[in-house]
């Protein structure tokens, strides 16, 4: 069985390096480039790790980063009247804020409180009804990712059975969306699903996107599979691993992604460009 490992980091460059060149063009048209604006509430230190990723993509893209670091005292208030002076800045183009967020801030309420149009990581309510109607939509990042490297690798999908493992509103619900309108089969299993490992041998795709390692072995992957590992876990001895036994799997599957450096990398390149998305539909209001 071939086994290809899905070069994420690589595909998420060149698309960073893409959208760089477009907004040299328009930043240089327009006489302002994009801004995007990340929210950090406390000091979780994965959170920490990804939102300096984050900022550093918006370097690399000629985008303007501000990292808006809040302690974890931060009421809601405090956090909901930052959230809305962005809103109402019309420097800014993207804003996000990272989650979790500690215990006393009601996260719904403050990813309502997001201007829909500058909601870049597309979990905003009105996002999420327009892309479940089929309306042009922000999309979230990772099931974005996700899409772009089952297309890059040329996976088949029409008519094919995608299982999705989770059913987070960031991955695991949108990711079904999404391979659902490319025609795919869809199932959703999740932490109650009686006999995954059945399930998830019948899947041509399989996503999987749950935070547990070792959840999927090699023998709950059909031969020739695609296999996409969502999942960010930290191993006793400090190593990244996913949700998907890699040493197994990558024995079975027709192509797999790695941790590190296959769906991460992704998400971080689609942020950017809904960033690009988000100010070029602003600019145009201008
Ligand atoms: N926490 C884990 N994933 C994400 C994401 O995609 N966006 C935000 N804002 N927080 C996250």
């Amino acid at each position: 069985m071939g086994n290809m490992i899905i070069d994420g980091k690589q595909i998420a460059q060149h698309l960073k390096e893409e959208i760089r060149e477009q907004v040299q063009q328009l930043a240089t048209q327009n006489g302002r480039k994009p801004r995007l604006d990340v929210i950090i509430v406390g000091e979780n230190p994965a959170s920490k790790t990804y939102v300096r990723s984050k900022i550093n993509a918006t370097e690399f893209c000629g985008m303007d980063g501000e990292l808006i670091a809040l302690p974890k005292t931060t009421s809601q208030e405090e956090l909901l009247r930052i959230i809305r002076d962005l809103n109402e800045n019309e420097a800014v183009d993207g804003i996000l804020v990272q989650l979790p967020l500690p215990k006393h801030i009601d996260e719904q309420e403050v990813i309502h409180a997001i201007a829909p149009e500058k909601d870049v990581d597309g979990f905003h309510p009105e996002n999420v009804a327009r892309l479940w109607l089929n309306q042009p939509a922000i999309v979230p990042c990772t099931p974005m990712g996700i899409m772009e490297l089952l297309k890059q690798t040329h996976t088949p999908l029409a008519g094919r059975h995608a299982v999705v493992v989770g059913r987070s509103n960031i991955v695991g619900k949108p990711i079904a969306k999404l391979l659902l309108d490319e025609n795919c089969t869809v199932t959703i299993a999740h932490s109650r699903t009686s006999d995954l490992a059945q399930i998830c041998r019948e899947a041509d795709i399989l996503v999987v996107a749950v935070g547990r390692s070792h959840l999927i072995t090699g023998e709950m992957i059909k031969p020739g599979a695609t296999v996409i590992d969502v999942g960010i876990n930290r191993t006793e001895d400090g190593k990244l691993v996913g949700d998907v036994d890699f040493e197994s799997a990558s024995k079975v599957a027709g192509a797999i992604t790695p941790v590190p450096g296959g769906v991460g990398p992704m998400t971080i390149a689609m942020l950017m460009r809904n960033t690009y998305q988000c100010y070029v539909s602003r600019i145009s209001n201008e």
